[in-house]
């Protein structure tokens, strides 16, 4: 089977090419480059010791879509592509809507032009918003607290209408929680252009030395030590994921909204007291005021993903960490 993958050189994207192209898929990757490198390319094809065709292409440009989905013959598509600053979704809600909706109606057209219908689409627990109740299923009400959230939930919208406009289409749109983790080479991980937002690669750049301390947003929540709680997921698990939802939508149409977490909550100490062992330092933290639009804690009910894919996450959190030292401690070994 042929699989394009769109934003294939990110964090979440190259981890997954490699899975897939272990278990035989044959893999294609569409990236624009605006939030990673040439360089993971070659890297992939280093993991795997396969081809890989890359090509550097925005998915908001359909006729060149076509193009390369006729090429390839592509079965199905895997849609990493997209933004995902919350901060910067509040300040440039355009740029937002434009990239991450109009982008993936774009890929659906160029789709629909060569006849595929076998999707899978990027999305995140943060269209679920304030919690009514935890863990967050799949039929929790839906009020995304930001300007991204409400991108992936309108993506997640017309994804479903797609669906019931045709019986052709089968669809899975995978809520990720916290990815975290890198692959076991030390080859690839999460490469963020500028400062980090989020925690994982923060704490990397801290015991680098690349970051002078590490912020604490909050130690004053109702929560286990009083820091944010989530459910940080090994990016391979996630990888993995992806594979069983690719078998299931060979085999069921329709649209199908799944949970990919742990169903483990953790706090921002328990990250860094694991991630300390991980790579043998203290992380110098300074305690900060909450973080806005954050929220005290929320993990997954991964039910339906067991039921539905058979699928669980297996890697526990001081493999998360070990993994995502070991990457950024070469990335520091070849500057
Ligand atoms: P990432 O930024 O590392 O990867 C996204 C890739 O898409 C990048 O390589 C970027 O260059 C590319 N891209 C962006 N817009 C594009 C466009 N218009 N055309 C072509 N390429 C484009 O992010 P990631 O962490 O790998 O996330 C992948 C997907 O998962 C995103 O859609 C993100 O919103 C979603 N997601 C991520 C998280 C997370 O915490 N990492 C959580 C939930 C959901
Ligand atoms: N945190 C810190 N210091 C930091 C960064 C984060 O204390 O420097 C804390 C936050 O306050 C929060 C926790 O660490 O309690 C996790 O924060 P992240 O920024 O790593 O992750 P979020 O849960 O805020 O959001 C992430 C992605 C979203 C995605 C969501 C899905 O950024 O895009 O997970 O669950 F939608």
């Amino acid at each position: 089977m042929n699989i394009l993958l769109t934003g294939g050189l990110g964090f979440i994207g190259s981890h997954t090419a490699v899975v897939l192209a272990e278990q035989g898929y044959q893999v294609v990757l569409v990236d624009n480059l605006c939030n990673s490198e040439i360089e993971t390319h070659a890297n992939l094809e280093l993991i795997t010791g396969k081809e890989m065709p890359f090509h550097e292409l925005d998915i908001r440009h359909t006729t060149a879509l076509v193009r390369i989905l006729k090429e390839y013959q592509v079965d199905a598509v895997i849609h990493f592509a997209g933004l995902k600053s919350v901060a910067e979704s509040s300040t440039e809600p355009l740029k937002y809507y434009d990239n991450n909706v109009g982008g993936t109606i774009s890929l659906l057209e160029a789709m629909k032009a060569c006849d595929i219908y076998h999707f899978i689409f990027s999305s995140s627990a943060t269209v679920y918003g304030v919690p009514q109740y935890l863990p967050y299923d799949e039929d929790h009400p839906l009020v995304p607290m930001n300007t991204y959230g409400k991108t992936k939930l309108q993506a997640e919208e017309i994804l479903q209408d797609v669906a019931r406009s045709d019986s052709r289409w089968s669809i899975a749109a995978l809520r990720y929680f916290n990815p975290a983790g890198a692959h076991e080479s030390g080859l690839i991980g999460e490469l963020p252009k500028g400062v980090p937002n989020n925690l994982m690669p923060y704490v990397c750049q801290v015991a680098s030395g690349k970051l002078p301390y590490l912020n604490i947003f909050g130690d004053d929540y109702d929560t286990k030590d009083g820091t944010g709680e989530r459910d940080y997921i090994h990016v391979m698990d996630l990888a993995e994921g992806h594979v069983a939802a690719l078998r299931f939508i060979e085999k069921n149409i329709g649209f199908y909204p799944i949970n990919l977490g742990t169903g483990i909550s953790c706090s921002v100490y328990e990250l860094i007291n694991a991630f300390e062992k991980s790579a043998n330092c203290t992380i110098v933290k300074k305690v900060q005021s909450r973080r806005s639009g954050d929220l005290p804690i929320y993990f997954a009910c991964a039910d339906k993903a067991k039921d539905l894919l058979a699928w669980h996450a297996k890697r526990d959190l001081q493999s998360m960490c070990d993994s995502s030292w070991k990457f950024q401690a070469n990335l520091a070994k070849n500057l």
